[in-house]
């Protein structure tokens, strides 16, 4: 983990209310994975916070991160403009794990999705992902690219104006038992694990599944315990230094 003043490449809007942007780090931190985060400065100030992201590529030098305007913060980041110099903290937490397995459902929902992508550009020639992510409409679905070089894509969206209406969860439940996946990996607003994890309980589905947990963080590597979540047997585990990424059986939703 390295926290390095890194430099603005490009910061560009990708979708309604999505934004990209690339970094270039002054050194190498290695090879960072899908499920990864970094902890970037806003560049302001008064917001004295640094805001996890999730790593959505790298290449060489440099990283790229998307984000959804939500507050103050991400407000802000929508104004910085290529040039400035921005301190990140980098890489943070665990990533999803796929040694051994060769399929792998993707279940992404929102700004889920981003370390997804990040997974699927790191193992795409050597898996075969069978993706299933829910976007609310056409106007926030991006990085179809990315998301294409899965074996099998499907999109939904809450009112069927991209893709099929409807959810990634009930888009993957249906097709399950054709894909058997070895694992499946998801990252997504809360209610979208809650279900998923139910819904898997119901159908009495017992491929390993990992998520990707968000949570308000302070420091990002394990100090502060602002992020904590409560693992199924009541213990406290943190969300930035014992995950991001968890085993859903493992943890309460
Ligand atoms: C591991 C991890 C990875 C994430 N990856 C992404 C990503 O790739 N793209 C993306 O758009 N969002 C991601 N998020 C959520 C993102 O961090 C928040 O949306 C963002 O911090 C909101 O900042 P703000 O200043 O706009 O909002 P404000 O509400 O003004 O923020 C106030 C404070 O609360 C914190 N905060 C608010 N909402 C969240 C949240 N949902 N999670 C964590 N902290 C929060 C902020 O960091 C800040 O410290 C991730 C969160 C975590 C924990
Ligand atoms: S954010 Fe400080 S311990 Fe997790």
């Amino acid at each position: 983990m390295k926290d390095l003043l890194a430099t603005v490449k490009s910061n560009k809007k990708i979708a309604e209310n999505i934004y990209m942007m690339t970094l270039v780090l002054p050194e190498s931190v290695g090879q960072m994975h899908g499920g990864q985060f970094v902890n970037l400065s806003t560049g302001n100030g008064a917001h004295l916070l640094r805001r996890p992201l999730g790593v959505c590529m790298c290449e060489g030098d440099e990283v790229s991160v998307c984000y959804q305007v939500k507050g103050k913060g991400t407000k802000y980041l929508t104004e910085v403009e290529a040039g400035r110099k921005l301190q990140v903290l980098l890489p943070l937490g665990n990533w999803f794990d796929l040694d051994g397995c060769k399929n792998v459902a993707v279940i992404g929902g929102g700004v889920g999705i981003f370390p997804l992508v990040a997974t699927i550009r790191e193992h795409f020639q050597t898996k075969n992902f069978y993706s299933y992510i829910g976007f609310r409409n056409i106007d926030a679905v991006c990085l179809y690219n990315e998301l294409a070089k899965s074996k099998k894509l499907t999109i939904t969206t809450d009112d069927g104006s991209y893709g099929e209406k409807g959810n990634a969860v009930g888009a993957y439940l249906r097709d399950a038992a054709n894909i058997n996946p070895d694992i499946i990996i998801s990252c997504g607003p809360p209610v979208m694990l809650r279900v998923l994890k139910q819904k898997l309980k119901e159908a009495g589905i017992t491929t390993p599944c990992f998520v990707s947990l968000e949570e308000r963080m302070g420091c990002g590597m394990g100090a502060c315990l602002v992020c904590v979540c409560k693992t199924a047997s009541g213990e406290n585990a943190r969300v930035c230094r014992d995950g991001p990424v968890f085993d859903i059986n493992e943890v309460q939703l």
